[in-house]
């Protein structure tokens, strides 16, 4: 039997791959001072009909549940976020800086860099309505992927502002209830055919057309790229006004980031949307915000495709799937000597492994290299004393087994995680 069309297994090579992306997404939302949060991955299907666009809509994987609830796994986090922030907001000093890692689901057509499930980072900004909030939570989004590995040659952002369509719509004195379509045409016209676009467009496709032709200029965008150069970072961004994304409820900056080869589909997208929870909560709560979600999956193939990311995450997954001691069962009456040590040194932190059956010497030995150990203690003879041996110099010490706390190789290897759960008990 295969997953589902879309869905993926995770072999053990994919989840370290999987935890490699999450602690980086988590260390580097972290140091901007963002604290995680989730929702739940089922929510109101009316959730998302009212507020994300028809596009989303199309794609939920939606159902009656037990209870005859109409409910869909999420599609996304926004909608969550906005609910979640008004009802609570009470209880937080604003800004809030909230960041989320979780499984979305869309029934997407499968491709290259879409499935119908992926993981996202989401890094929200609640709270905050000027300009320096946009400018954070860019330099967030590019540092993210720098931590990666990924650097201008790679990617670009490229932003734009859904003022400076809705402007023009404005001027044209089109109703409001047909901004979404064409906002959504200008968003698909990259890759639509011209003539749809033109259809869809109706009245408005000689100006728009002329427009996304000559390209624009902003203001804002000008101010972003201030705040980004005083931290390094304006030659990771540039201003497209061909930038409009697909979401409804967005109202300011807007922005995707995408291989510079242009490939692969978009690595991630956000901007602000100061009205959302307003909506959401009836007027009760206003609160302006923007973020935005990184996916796993165009990220990996990038990450694949560039030498130097490729090479800093193997070496991450070597480093963290390696083990710290391997366990040598010389001779089989001192196994339980060898549980007992292994018991306390697992409660120190240590990863150690050892042979579950009785096992050759030489081996043991082999497994131990295998696992990557850095040492190996051998439980023989020599008890009370056992040897420890440095696996990568091949060095070999004997010390009496109640010193082994003590013993400079091991002190060498300590675990900051080393607090063990079971001391608590
Ligand atoms: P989005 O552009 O729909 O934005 O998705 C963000 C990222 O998620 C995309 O750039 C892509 O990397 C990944 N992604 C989306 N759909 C799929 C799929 N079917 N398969 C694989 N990857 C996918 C949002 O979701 C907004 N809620 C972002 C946001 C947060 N705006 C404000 N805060």
């Amino acid at each position: 039997m295969q997953p589902l069309p879309g869905f993926r297994d995770f072999l053990p090579d994919d989840c370290a791959t999987r935890n490699c992306i999450f602690a980086t997404w988590r260390e580097v939302a972290r140091r901007y001072g963002f604290i995680e949060w989730d929702g739940p991955v089922l929510e109101p299907t009316e959730l998302y009909r009212k507020k994300s666009g028809n596009e989303i809509v199309d794609q939920l994987f939606n159902f009656i549940d037990k209870g005859e609830r109409e409910v869909a796994l999420r599609p996304e986090l926004t909608p969550t976020l906005a609910r979640v922030a008004a009802t609570y907001e009470r209880e937080y000093k604003k800004p809030l800086k909230w960041f989320s890692i979780g499984q979305f689901f869309r029934y997407e057509k499968q491709q290259r860099g879409r499935l119908r499930e992926h993981f996202q980072l989401n890094c929200d900004i609640v709270g905050e309505e000027s300009l320096a909030a946009d400018v954070e939570l860019v330099a967030l989004c590019i540092d993210v992927l720098r931590a990666f590995g990924l650097t201008e040659r790679d990617f670009i952002v490229r932003v734009s502002d859904r003022e400076f369509w809705t402007d023009l719509l404005r001027k044209k004195k089109v109703p409001v209830e047909q901004w979404e379509e064409l906002l959504h045409a200008i968003d698909k016209s990259e890759r639509e055919p011209r003539d749809k676009t033109i259809e869809r467009l109706g009245t408005l496709a000689d100006p728009v057309l002329a427009i996304l032709r000559k390209g624009g200029k902003s203001e804002k965008f000008e101010c972003l790229v201030d705040g980004l150069r005083a931290r390094g970072l304006a030659s990771f961004v540039e201003f497209d006004v061909r930038i409009v994304r697909g979401l409804a409820y967005y109202t300011g900056t807007v922005f995707e980031v995408f291989d510079r080869a242009g490939k692969l589909r978009a690595l991630a997208g956000g901007g602000r949307y100061d009205n959302l929870i307003g909506q959401l909560s009836d007027g009760e709560v206003s609160l302006p915000a923007l973020g935005f979600a990184m996916g796993d999956v165009v990220l990996g193939e990038l990450i694949k495709e560039t030498p130097g990311a490729r090479n800093k995450m193997t070496e991450a997954i070597a480093a963290a799937d390696k083990i710290d001691i391997y366990i040598v069962i010389a001779k089989e009456e001192r196994r339980p000597d060898a549980l007992a040590q292994i018991q306390q040194l697992r409660d120190r932190g240590y990863r150690v492994d050892y042979p579950l059956m009785p096992a050759k010497v030489g081996k043991q030995f082999q497994t131990a290299e295998q696992l990557g150990a850095f040492c190996a203690i051998v439980f023989g003879d020599e008890w009370p004393e056992v040897s420890v041996k440095d696996l990568r110099t091949g060095e070999q010490k004997s010390v009496d087994h109640e010193k082994l706390p003590q013993n400079p190789l091991l002190l060498a290897l300590s675990r900051p995680g080393s607090t063990s759960y079971s001391s608590l008990a």
